[in-house]
């Protein structure tokens, strides 16, 4: 963390967890700018700058991205505002390359002590920081949760200095593949997706996590960017980028059906993407939540969604009916 607080933030913020800290509750996600096409590092660094401006001071990234582009990048934002309470958060990728975690891979093979160890130490570099606030597992089965090796790993790192919390992303759309590594105690945080599609953190996971004081990041908030309203049918990206696989020909008009469903319950006056992160924000069990943002103007519209307004409850239970279950099979 930058410490030496001092500006007063504009923005809400919540408890995260037993950690203590007050951060916004509208974060910042930057996969994006780590590796999807059409980045641009000075649009992104003007964004991320902005967000600091604006009192955001949660940022969430990964040594993947880009393979440590993006923790640079904020490592050069951090840099130029060391007297701010800014908390940071990244990932350690499995040294398999494989996303996500399958039951039957070994911990040996995705995240061995010395690997853990190095991974950290690169991303200290990276974004040229002593301590890293949240260092998370990028992928997780909860076959390992009682293995020592992984929580020697976790709790020696703490003691040395190098991390203040420990946290686990969950893969995507197994938000109770990570229940068991919770009873460890040794688990800060859970990175889960949680939009208005995908609800079923709220079933299992996250009376958990409220049961044990672990703080809650729900990611993905605009299910990759259909639920901000902005996508068309036949969409493609320059060949490489990931979203061609997540929004493929075979998905993407069922996407956008059930897109076009949640467009009849936005209220009169608000947009779409206010009222993705305002369903969200109006759980409190969620502590932040990261849209991935690359565009100042986009930073400026997420972060004023955070006013402390929660959704009239009656909308929340219209809301509830665009529950999506996926259970196939995306990285
Ligand atoms: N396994 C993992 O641990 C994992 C996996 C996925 C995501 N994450 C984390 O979660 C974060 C969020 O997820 P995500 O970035 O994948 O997807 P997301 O937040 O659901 O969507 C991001 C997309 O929404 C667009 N957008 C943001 N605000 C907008 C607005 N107000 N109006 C219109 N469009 C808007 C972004 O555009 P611009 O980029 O052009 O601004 C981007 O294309 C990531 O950045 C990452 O930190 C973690």
């Amino acid at each position: 963390m930058c410490r030496y607080a001092g500006m007063m933030t504009r923005m809400q913020t919540r408890r995260f967890g037993r950690l203590g800290w007050q951060v916004s509750e509208v974060g910042y996600g930057l996969w994006g700018m780590g590796g999807w096409s059409g980045s641009d590092d000075e649009q992104s660094l003007s964004a991320l700058e902005y967000a600091i401006e604006r009192g955001c001071t949660f940022f969430d990234t990964a040594l993947a991205y880009g393979d440590g582009h993006s923790e640079r990048l904020l490592g050069q934002v951090l840099k130029r505002h060391p007297h701010r309470t800014v908390y940071v958060a990244t990932k350690i990728p499995p040294k398999n390359g494989q996303w996500p975690a399958r039951p039957d891979y070994r911990l040996e093979d995705v995240f061995p002590p010395d690997h853990i160890l190095a991974s950290t130490e690169t991303s200290l570099k990276n974004l040229g920081i002593e301590t890293i606030d949240l260092q998370q597992f990028h992928v997780w089965t909860d076959e390992w949760a009682h293995d020592e090796r992984w929580q020697r790993a976790v709790d020696d790192m703490k003691r040395q200095g190098l991390i203040r919390g420990f946290g686990i992303s969950v893969n995507r759309w197994e938000p109770t593949n990570v229940l068991k590594a919770l009873d460890t105690g040794l688990v800060d945080s859970v990175q889960v997706v949680y939009n208005i599609f995908d609800q079923n953190p709220e079933d299992e996971l996250f009376p958990a996590c409220r049961e044990r004081d672990i703080a809650v990041i729900a990611r993905v908030p605009f299910d990759e960017g259909s639920l901000t309203g902005t996508m068309r049918p036949g969409m493609t990206w320059p060949q490489g980028d990931w979203r061609n696989l997540y929004f493929s020909p075979d998905k993407l008009p069922e996407i956008l059906k059930r897109v076009e469903e949640v467009r009849r319950d936005v209220p009169a006056g608000m947009s779409m993407p206010e009222l993705a992160l305002r369903f969200i924000l109006s759980n409190p069990d969620v502590a932040t939540v990261i849209p991935g943002m690359r565009r100042k103007l986009h930073v400026e519209t997420n972060l004023g969604v955070s006013d402390g307004r929660p959704l009239d409850p009656e909308l929340i239970e219209r809301l509830r009916r665009h529950r999506w279950v996926r259970t196939y099979f995306v990285p």
